[in-house]
């Protein structure tokens, strides 16, 4: 796919998709933040970049660790996203943490070797280039300066994944068509180690993504995530079919409590040195 039409697609499908985001994935995915954020170990004073960052699930806890004495800059393709962010700092009196609009390949704003942190959760998988954006870390960290990254793991050990062929079939074109690319086999920690990142570390997480009922893995799926734009577009019986097919494809992750479906995730830090 075009790079520009991969950009104005992340753009505007997350504008769409960012009052569902929480709803439907704040849940599922705390523990792969919460692994994200323990590897990363934001300490008092520290300058952190936080690239993709979404509603701020992982900037807001960042900028509790940094403090008063620290700041967090946080980033996005998506403005509405962006809003969000600053809205929830303001509300949570945290100064020190900043939302400013941009796209992880371009951090022209951020000074060389000026940041001792920078962390990307779930966000790599759909920047149009993710060795231009790792490289744009390397620039902005500090000698010694950390990275820690996660994406989604392997097509096949994540049981939603049958959302992008159904809406593909729609819109005749693919949404996310390198979206399991980094998680499979040790990809992340090798573009990682090739851009110049030291002592990258990888570690490979199976969580189950719970689901109350059909509304809520709809939710997720199709309102809050990468196919939010497409979606959005779709007539009411486009929508019904989609949404039949989908819950055919979670049909065996039905649990008497409810969803349950599969989903593997890949952590990795790196270091920059001299
Ligand atoms: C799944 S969300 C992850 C949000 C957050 N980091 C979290 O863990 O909840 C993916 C985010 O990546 C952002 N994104 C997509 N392409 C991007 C790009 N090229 N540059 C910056 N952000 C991008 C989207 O706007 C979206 O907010």
């Amino acid at each position: 796919m075009d790079a520009r039409l991969q950009r104005r697609i992340q753009r505007y499908g997350w504008d769409k998709a960012a009052s569902a985001y929480e709803a439907g994935w704040r849940e599922s995915l705390a523990p792969v933040q919460v692994k994200l954020l323990d590897l990363a170990n934001a300490r008092p004073g520290e300058r952190v970049l936080d690239l993709a960052c979404g509603t701020g699930l992982i900037s807001l806890p960042l900028a509790e660790a940094v403090g008063s004495r620290g700041r967090v800059v946080a980033t996005d393709i998506s403005g509405e996203m962006i809003e969000r962010v600053c809205h929830a700092a303001i509300a949570s009196g945290l100064t020190q943490l900043t939302a400013v609009r941009a796209d992880a390949e371009i951090l022209d704003m951020v000074p060389e070797a000026s940041v001792d942190m920078v962390t990307c959760s779930l966000g790599l998988m759909y920047v149009a280039d993710p060795t231009k954006a790792m490289t744009e870390v390397l620039r902005v960290l500090k000698v010694g300066g950390r990275a820690v990254f996660s994406v989604w793991g392997e097509r096949a050990n994540c049981g939603w994944a049958d959302i992008f062929p159904i809406v593909d079939a729609q819109v005749k074109s693919q949404v996310c068509p390198l979206f399991f690319r980094l998680g499979t086999g040790s990809t992340l920690a090798e573009e990682m180690t090739s851009v110049g990142f030291a002592n990258v570390d990888s570690v490979r997480l199976d969580y189950k993504l719970p689901y109350k009922d059909d509304s809520a893995a709809l939710v997720a799926a199709f309102a809050g995530g990468p196919v939010a734009l497409a979606y959005d577009r779709f007539d009411a019986a486009t929508r019904d079919a989609t949404h039949r097919d989908y819950l055919a494809s979670i049909s065996r992750f039905r649990t008497p409590q409810g969803y349950r479906i599969p989903g593997e995730f890949v952590v990795c830090r790196g270091t920059k040195q001299v």
